[in-house]
């Protein structure tokens, strides 16, 4: 895949507080008092930063302006999701109002299929409004196949993605903490360089955190992957952007943009939600909604993992942002971690899941299988995978001595591969962002628990 493709212009900045507003988004400009608000909550603990720690300088912030040769009617921040077992969700931003369609087909060029959906926009802060917010499912569509589409009618952009296979093996590209930073884009580059199927992010998208435009800019970023390939995100703190008083619902923007199928699998919100792909069954969790065993996510996720049929997914991987185990000194002691476990961890447990992925503190940890902090054979892998490249940079700080559960920790920008080969085995890579190399320092091979007799699945 050709990642920047377009001839897009990066600029940087080295704030993301940065004043200018693009011409391309209907937003008026903040004013200096709420953006001094935002400025202060973000950096007070109100986004769960309970601990200070040092991290290494940051590479600079990236603000991707629209393609000069676009305009209002033209379709941007593509970006595709599975919906179901052969359907696929196209969201897409417009300026101005366009018709919700999206023709596509197997030729590039040709479309024989047409779909429609529906269009929003959201406020925030009274003074941003975002563009018109596209939101259209195509399908039923044939697995392991390469489709082309254009969204609105546009012939002005092609896009095209590869389905799934509908059968193991299948690929993941996993990240988290991903921000719009040069290490951002080294690390999307990486991703880009080789085939994967699907990409799951634990949380931390865009670090707008308040600055609406940054969520377009970091649309047009993740683009040239994100409508290529099913991107199945959930959310984490970076996404609340509640600010009492001013704006008192959590969650605008990122409910606004990245809409889940939580309806299909049964959850009443886009902040939890499953999906099965191939083999493996995708539990999306969310640590900033109640979690606690009388809420509803407990509930539902208590039902859904009932429904898994393991002959039909033998594989079950959850992905959290705020990790339940942890040997950075960043983020302990956060009731998103640790309250979170306690409530659910025996559920996961129980239903003998194989993998837990999480974000939140920018590096790379793999634990041994755990339950209730002792290795256990029958309990989920945790892997910490925060360390996309945003602009905060790396948790560089370790508790010593390293607990014998923490059989590997780094704290360096990079992404995961996780291999699902076959019913018994997945291989399980961390690449590291080495400047422009990818280097794989960390590879193991899984063995799932359907094929271990001691754990009774
Ligand atoms: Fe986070």
């Amino acid at each position: 895949m050709n990642l920047f493709r377009n001839n897009r212009n990066y600029t940087n900045h080295s704030a993301f507080y940065h004043f200018r507003f693009p011409c391309h988004c209907s937003s008026m400009a903040l004013t200096g008092s709420l953006l001094a608000i935002a400025f202060l909550f973000s950096f007070s603990g109100f986004l769960g930063f309970g601990i200070s720690y040092d991290r290494p300088p940051p590479r600079n912030t990236l603000s991707v302006p629209l393609s000069d040769d676009l305009d209002e009617s033209s379709p941007q921040q593509v970006h595709i999701s599975l919906v179901g077992k052969d359907k696929m969700r196209i969201s897409w931003i417009t300026e101005d109002e366009t018709p919700a369609t999206v023709d596509y087909g197997v030729t590039k060029g040709a479309y024989n299929f047409s779909a429609s959906g529906s269009v929003s926009s959201y406020t925030y802060l009274i003074v941003y409004t975002s563009g018109k917010i596209y939101d259209v499912v195509i399908g039923p569509l044939e697995p392991n196949t390469l489709y082309f589409y254009r969204c609105g009618s546009n012939s002005q952009r092609e896009f095209s993605f590869r389905t799934p296979p509908v059968e193991l093996p299948i690929e993941f590209a996993v990240v988290g903490d991903l921000g719009q930073t040069e290490w951002t884009k080294s690390t999307l580059e990486h991703i880009a360089g080789s085939t994967f199927d699907v990409m799951l992010l634990p949380g931390d998208l865009s670090y707008a955190d308040f600055y609406q435009p940054l969520w377009d800019s970091f649309g047009r970023l993740v683009e040239p992957l994100a409508s290529q390939r099913p991107w199945m995100v959930t959310q984490g703190n970076h996404e609340i952007e509640k600010i009492p008083v001013f704006h008192s619902q959590s969650f605008t923007s990122y409910n606004a943009r990245w809409h889940m199928p939580f309806e299909e699998s049964g959850s009443d919100s886009n902040l939890y939600y499953s999906f099965e792909v191939a083999g493996v069954h995708v539990i999306m969790l969310g640590s900033y909604t109640d979690f606690e065993t009388d809420s509803a996510q407990y509930k539902w996720l208590q039902a859904d993992l009932a429904k898994v049929d393991r002959n039909r997914t033998p594989w079950i991987v959850v992905l959290i942002h705020a990790p339940w185990y942890n040997s950075n000194t960043a983020h302990q002691g956060e009731y998103e971690s640790d309250g979170m476990k306690k409530s659910m961890e025996g559920l996961l447990y129980g239903a003998r899941v194989d993998v837990v992925f999480a974000g939140h503190v920018h590096a790379y940890e793999r634990f041994a299988r755990v339950y209730s902090d002792k290795a256990d054979n029958c309990g989920p892998i945790h892997i910490t995978i925060g360390d996309g490249g945003n602009r905060e940079g790396l948790a560089s700080k370790y508790i010593d001595p390293k607990p014998e559960i923490s059989l590997f920790r780094e704290a360096s920008f990079g992404h995961g591969r996780f291999k699902v080969v076959n019913t018994s085995h997945a291989l399980w890579e961390w690449h590291r962002n080495d400047d422009v190399q990818s280097i794989v320092a960390d590879t193991v091979w899984l063995r799932s628990h359907v094929s271990d007799p001691a754990c009774e699945v």
